[in-house]
C-alpha cells in the first residue's frame, strides 16, 4: 500500500532531499502542505483528508482535528517536542506520534551558549551600530565565574551545563529527576524558587506541559536577581510573555535572549520585538545542515517503519488501537 505523506514542516524540505528520496523510493506520494507550519487548526484539518502521515512542524494537532482526520497513522514530528499534540486523542485513535531525539540537543545547547553570549556581550547592539556607520561601544556583562541556572534539566540542559562548566560557571538546576550525568558534572539541584534566585543567566529547557505553562510569570521575575538574564531556546509557552516585557521594559531583569515563542510565527507587532535588552532569533536552535539532514533521516525512520507495519523507533505515544 502507498502512503500520503503531508509536509508541513519547511526545514524538512530544506534539509531532507535524501529522507523524502527514500519515502519516494518506498512509494509515498509526498504532498507539501500550501503554507509551511506551525499551522492552526483550522488550516491543519482540511490538509488531512487523505493524508496518512503528516512530517510535522509545531502544528496543532488538536483533539478535533485529529478526529477528523480519516486515514491519520503517523504524526512524524520533526523535532523533539510534541506538546502542540493533543497525546490522549492520537492515543484514542490509534494514531502514532512519533519524534526526532538525540540528534539535536548538542545544536540546541550550541545555539543556548549563542544566545547568552551574544546577550551578555551586547553582539546585536555592536552589529547594529556597524551597520549603519557607528562605532557605538557598550558595556557588556561578564559570564565566567557566575552562576547558570537551568529550569529542565534533561539531554539538552546537561549539554548546556557540560558547555557551563568550560566556562567556569557555576550550575544550578530545577528538574523533578536530576539526571545521573548533571549531578556527575557538578550541577547543584534545587527547588525553583532558589534557582530563580540565584540565577545570573536563567535557561529554560523543560517540556511544556500545562504544569509548566506560564511557570516564567510576574512572580517569577520578581524573584529572579535584578540584571539577570532569561535565555529561552525551549517553548514560549514556559513564559508569561506580557510580564516578561513588563519585566524587561521596568528593568526588572536585565535582558532575554530568545529564540521561541507562544505564537510563532513571532507577529510583527509584538511588543517583544521593541521590548528593551532582547536578542530575538526564530526558533532556529537546531537549524544547523547536518542536525537537519539528521532529524529529517529519523523522520522518515519513523515513518518507514510505520508503513513497514513495525513500531516507529520514536514512538512517543501509546495508541490504543491499530489503525
Ligand atoms: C523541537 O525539537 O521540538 C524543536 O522545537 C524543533 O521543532
Amino acid at each position: 500500500m502507498s502512503w500520503n505523506i503531508l509536509i508541513t514542516c519547511e526545514p524538512f524540505v530544506q534539509s531532507g532531499a535524501d529522507a523524502m528520496r527514500r519515502l519516494r523510493d518506498a512509494g509515498c506520494e509526498l504532498v507539501t502542505a500550501p503554507k509551511f507550519g506551525p499551522l492552526t487548526a483550522e488550516e491543519l484539518t482540511p490538509l488531512l483528508n487523505s493524508a496518512h502521515a503528516v512530517v510535522a512542524d509545531l502544528d496543532h494537532f488538536t483533539a478535533d482535528v485529529i478526529r477528523a482526520a480519516p486515514k491519520l497513522k503517523l504524526i512524524a514530528r520533526w523535532g523533539v517536542g510534541c506538546d502542540a499534540i493533543d497525546l490522549d486523542a492520537a492515543n484514542d485513535r490509534g494514531v502514532m506520534v512519533a519524534n526526532t531525539p538525540g540528534v539535536l540537543e548538542e545544536t540546541v545547547a550550541d545555539m543556548t551558549f549563542a544566545l547568552l553570549l551574544g546577550a551578555t556581550r551586547g553582539l546585536a547592539t555592536g552589529h547594529e551600530s556597524m551597520r549603519a556607520g557607528d562605532w557605538s561601544r557598550t558595556w557588556g556583562t561578564g559570564v565566567h565565574g557566575r552562576t547558570l541556572g537551568l529550569i529542565g534539566c534533561g539531554r539538552i540542559g546537561t549539554a548546556v551545563a557540560r558547555r557551563a562548566k568550560a566556562f567556569n560557571l557555576r550550575v544550578i538546576a530545577h528538574d523533578l529527576a536530576p539526571r545521573d550525568e548533571a549531578k556527575e558534572l557538578g550541577v547543584e539541584f534545587y527547588d525553583l524558587n532558589s534557582v530563580l534566585a540565584e540565577s545570573d543567566f536563567l535557561s529554560l529547557h523543560a517540556a511544556l506541559t500545562p504544569q509548566t505553562r506560564d511557570m516564567l510569570n510576574a512572580e517569577a521575575f520578581g524573584r529572579m536577581k535584578p540584571g539577570a538574564i532569561l535565555i529561552n531556546t525551549a517553548r514560549g509557552g514556559l513564559v508569561d510573555e506580557a510580564a516578561l516585557v513588563s519585566a524587561l521594559n521596568d528593568g526588572r531583569i536585565g535582558g532575554a535572549a530568545l529564540d521561541a515563542y507562544v505564537v510563532e510565527p513571532l507577529p510583527a507587532e509584538h511588543p517583544l520585538r521593541t521590548a528593551r535588552n532582547v536578542l530575538l532569533t526564530p526558533h532556529v536552535a537546531s537549524f544547523t545542515r547536518d542536525t537537519g539532514e539528521a532529524m529529517g533521516r529519523l523522520a522518515a525512520d519513523n515513518i518507514l517503519a510505520a508503513l513497514r507495519g513495525d513500531r516507529p523507533p520514536h514512538l512517543v505515544n501509546q495508541p490504543r488501537v491499530a489503525k
